[in-house]
């Protein structure tokens, strides 16, 4: 089969000609057309993550065939029997297992489902990760409902956006970060009710007052700005943080994370049963996610090279 293989660390991925994968008992062979990238395929590519293992294919997103029908796969494997967190045989599709930049991939059965009728393979590629990131951290962890105030920073990003439509259709009062005014522009288009530039303390003080603070939100940056998110909350808010993209946060005004009585919920991936319930919720409220370009598998490197620099509002997809 013919597949983007990652070679070597901070080094294009190679197109090219890869042994068929091996079908084991009790996986499936899915024969892709289309996956999506995340920042984790970056951050492996740029040797900033765990366990790095070359060669290998990476691609933790995919919508191929299977048994004649279009399907998704749930790149969460073992995630295990406890609703709270996952177990320690975890792992995301994409490595250590190799992903879905590849025209076969072998997938554990279980893993395998049925696309949403209502979405191209393109779009339902663009789903997976950050549908169940999105849908743990927003319905799970903080219980967010219609008529919240939910907040969401840098929806530039693929699982913040997927977040902001999934708050919009679930009835909450959406707002949004971001570095580019584009952007905050575009989820305003989707239906959020505003927002402001992480770069501006001024206009993300403002937010909070105009919006009368926040009952969730959600964030993926971490580092020095998440105090300020902090103070943008309401008496009791739930927060969930399932990224680190600007780092470690060093401090953190305490006074108004207990007066407040602030929660604050770390939060990766998800289990089976979210999965499930996340496809549920994207077929019932017919939610399409949004893309941002579709490149072809042999110019998959062009799409990880945007990646730098973050200026796509949507998903960046591969068409196999
Ligand atoms: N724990 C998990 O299960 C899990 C799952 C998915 C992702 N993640 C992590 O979450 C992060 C985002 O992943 P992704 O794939 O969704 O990423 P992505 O599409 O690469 O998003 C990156 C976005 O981060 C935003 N950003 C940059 N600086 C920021 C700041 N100071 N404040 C707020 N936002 C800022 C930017 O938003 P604007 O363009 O709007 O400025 C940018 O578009 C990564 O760190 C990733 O590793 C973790």
């Amino acid at each position: 089969m013919k597949a983007l293989v990652f070679i070597s660390v901070k080094q294009a991925l190679e197109y090219k000609e890869h042994p068929d994968p091996i079908i084991k008992d009790g996986f499936a062979m899915v024969e892709l057309k289309a996956a999506a990238l995340n920042r984790r395929d970056w951050w492996i590519t740029q040797g900033m993550y765990a366990n790095i293992k070359t060669p290998s294919i990476l691609g933790s997103d995919g919508c191929g065939i299977y048994n004649g029908e279009e399907v998704i796969i749930n790149p969460s494997i073992e995630w295990g029997s406890d609703i709270r967190f996952q177990s320690d045989k975890y792992k995301i599709l994409g490595m250590e297992e190799d992903g879905t930049f590849a025209e076969k991939i072998a997938v554990r059965k279980n893993n395998i489902y049925k696309k949403p009728a209502h979405l191209t393979s393109e779009e339902a590629a663009a789903l997976p990760l950050s549908g169940l990131t999105a849908y743990r951290a927003l319905f799970t962890r903080c219980a967010a409902e219609a008529g919240d105030n939910v907040l969401i920073s840098g929806v530039g990003g693929g699982t913040a956006l997927m977040a902001c439509q999934f708050a919009i259709a679930a009835g909450a009062n959406v707002y949004v970060t971001s570095g580019s005014e584009d952007k905050i522009k575009k989820a305003v288009a989707l239906g959020a009710k505003g927002g402001a530039n992480y770069k501006d303390r001024d206009a993300m003080k403002n937010l909070g007052k105009s919006a009368g603070g926040f009952d969730v939100v959600i964030d993926s940056a971490g580092g020095a700005g998440f105090d300020m998110l902090l103070r943008m909350c309401r008496k009791g808010a739930q927060v969930a943080i399932y990224g680190g993209t600007t780092g470690n946060i060093e401090k953190i005004n305490v006074p108004n994370l207990f007066y407040k009585q602030i929660s604050i919920h770390g939060s990766t991936m998800g289990s089976d049963m979210e999965f499930k319930k996340m496809l549920e919720f994207v077929g019932e409220y017919k939610i399409v996610p949004v893309i941002d370009k579709v490149f072809d598998l042999k110019n998959g490197n062009e799409a990880v090279e945007m990646m730098a620099g973050s200026p796509q509002f949507g998903k960046l997809v591969l068409k196999i």
